[in-house]
């Protein structure tokens, strides 16, 4: 048998290993054709025993980010959220919240009646040369919009509590005090690093000086996540999210927070996994084409977990993907158009799209049409093969990742068997139609003994951060 073949043959079973569907996707692809496309994805094909070795790494490093002395150097940064309480249900009022890590900026008014939350919500959009200009004139864009928004719904006048979703890596000093660690996602504002970004967030709303406001609590959109499906399920004790960027947090006993004072209780750590592997752990798994991404993103050598993993680099490595096959001939009779050989032009909902039982091909013709590339339907077809293999991949390492946290939380209670609750958030999550399938099938392999159940966060994380504030409200007065 040529070495091909057996690749083939591990391929398929590979395959036939992500879900029932998936060899499926082999299908009208032909076979000799079907051999030299897999030299180039078996890299992202990722074995339970290799996940399992992931997930070991990671416990490692999560261990290292929670240590006293080993913090400063870990890669997963474990950061202490200051975040003790949960919402105990007596909390009314209205608050106030603002949500920004992506590329929209969302402002929310929520009103809590009765156990009743009413919320209202606007979106406003971050301009791309805000999202790297001075960090003054961000701080600046966000007070304007809040103005606004307080204006629209007749609230300038009164001073409301505030809950800021912030969702970057920041060393929380206080619930109102959080100093930026650095930009990811695009962002990458001058001035901001290393700066209190509640400071910030007041003195552009003094400049202005229209409006006040009340307590701010600042909370990374993990911890929204986990504070607003808390609501619903008291055992959410995890909050992961797998949109433009990947994060969890996860509710650590206190005396495992060696960096805060004091032993008894829990204590909600924001795990910025997104950073696992920026120490070289992860070299073993990353292809030629996560090398790609990394080295022509705005941010190289960090986030490298997160760049295998959410929206904003899915669709950039299937592109990558895409223009390597077609140079061999694999593709598109070999030939690319300029719009395939440009940077972000395959958006990572073309993936959900794509990925669709029933109107994917059909979908992904049009896509490749729009993308100016002379295809046939195998050409489709695989396309659709890389979306279905780089997905998948996304899915089984968060599977690894939130198994990891769920085994950690067994073993800290010294618990035979965990029954847990995860909020989950984010588009990658919610749009793909068989992501969340293979996360919760693999997360069950690999954590055997918890029994993790999945909450979709209904309200983004906005409504969790307005909670905060009115927790850290109660707890001011
Ligand atoms: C990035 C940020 C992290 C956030 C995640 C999801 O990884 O560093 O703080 O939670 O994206 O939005």
């Amino acid at each position: 048998m040529s070495n091909a073949e057996t690749n083939s043959e591990s391929f398929v079973e590979m395959a036939r290993m992500n879900d029932d569907t998936a060899t499926l996707r082999l299908d009208g692809i032909p076979a000799d054709t079907l051999s030299k496309v897999q030299k180039y994805l078996e890299n992202f094909q990722l074995s339970l025993e290799k996940l399992q070795i992931i997930s070991a790494r990671l416990r490692k490093d999560m261990i290292r980010g929670l240590g006293k002395h080993t913090h400063h150097s870990a890669s997963v940064k474990m950061l202490p959220t200051f975040v003790r309480a949960t919402p105990d249900g007596t909390e009314k009022g209205d608050f106030l919240a603002l949500d920004l890590g992506g590329t929209n900026f969302r402002v929310l008014h929520v009103r809590v009646v009765e156990e009743e939350q009413k919320v209202l919500k606007m979106d406003y959009t971050i301009p791309q040369k805000i999202m790297v200009g001075p960090g003054e004139q961000l701080f600046d864009h966000i007070a304007a919009c809040l103005s606004k928004f307080l204006d629209l719904e007749n609230l300038k006048g009164q001073t409301l509590p505030l809950g800021f979703t912030f969702s970057f890596p920041c060393e929380q000093k206080e619930i109102d005090k959080s100093i930026l660690i650095r930009w990811t996602k695009g962002f990458d504002c001058s001035g901001v690093e290393g700066q209190d970004v509640v400071r910030l967030l007041k003195e552009a709303i003094r400049r202005r000086g229209d409006y006040e406001i009340g307590t701010v609590a600042m909370v990374n959109d993990t911890v929204g996540t986990m504070m607003s499906c808390g609501y619903k399920d008291q055992s959410c004790e995890i909050g992961m999210i797998i949109g433009t960027g990947t994060n969890a947090c996860y509710m650590e006993e206190m005396k495992n927070v060696t960096r805060v004072e004091g032993e008894d209780g829990r204590m909600c750590i924001n795990t910025e996994w997104g950073g696992f592997g920026d120490d070289g752990s992860l070299k073993d798994i990353l292809t030629e084409f996560d090398e790609v991404v990394d080295k022509t993103s705005i941010n190289p050598g960090v986030h490298t977990f997160e760049k295998m993993i959410s929206g904003m680099y899915l669709g950039e490595i299937v592109r990558l993907v895409l223009v390597r096959l077609t140079e061999d001939k694999l593709l598109f009779k070999g030939k690319a158009s300029a719009a395939l050989l440009t940077q972000g032009t395959f958006e990572t909902k073309f993936i959900s799209e794509i990925e669709e039982e029933d109107t994917g091909l059909e979908t992904a013709k049009k896509i490749l049409t729009e993308l100016d590339l002379d295809w046939d339907s195998v050409d489709a077809r695989v396309v659709r093969l890389v979306c279905d293999t780089v997905s998948s991949r996304s899915a089984r390492l968060c599977a690894a990742a939130l198994a990891t946290i769920a085994n950690h939380i067994r073993v800290n209670r010294g618990l035979d068997h965990l029954e847990t609750t995860v909020g989950v958030d984010g588009a990658v999550y919610r749009k793909h139609p068989n992501f969340s399938d293979e996360l919760q099938a693999m997360t069950r392999l690999l954590a055997p003994k918890c029994d993790v159940t999945f909450i979709l966060s209904e309200d983004v994380s906005g409504k969790g951060a307005a909670m905060m504030a009115a927790v850290a409200q109660r707890l001011a007065l």
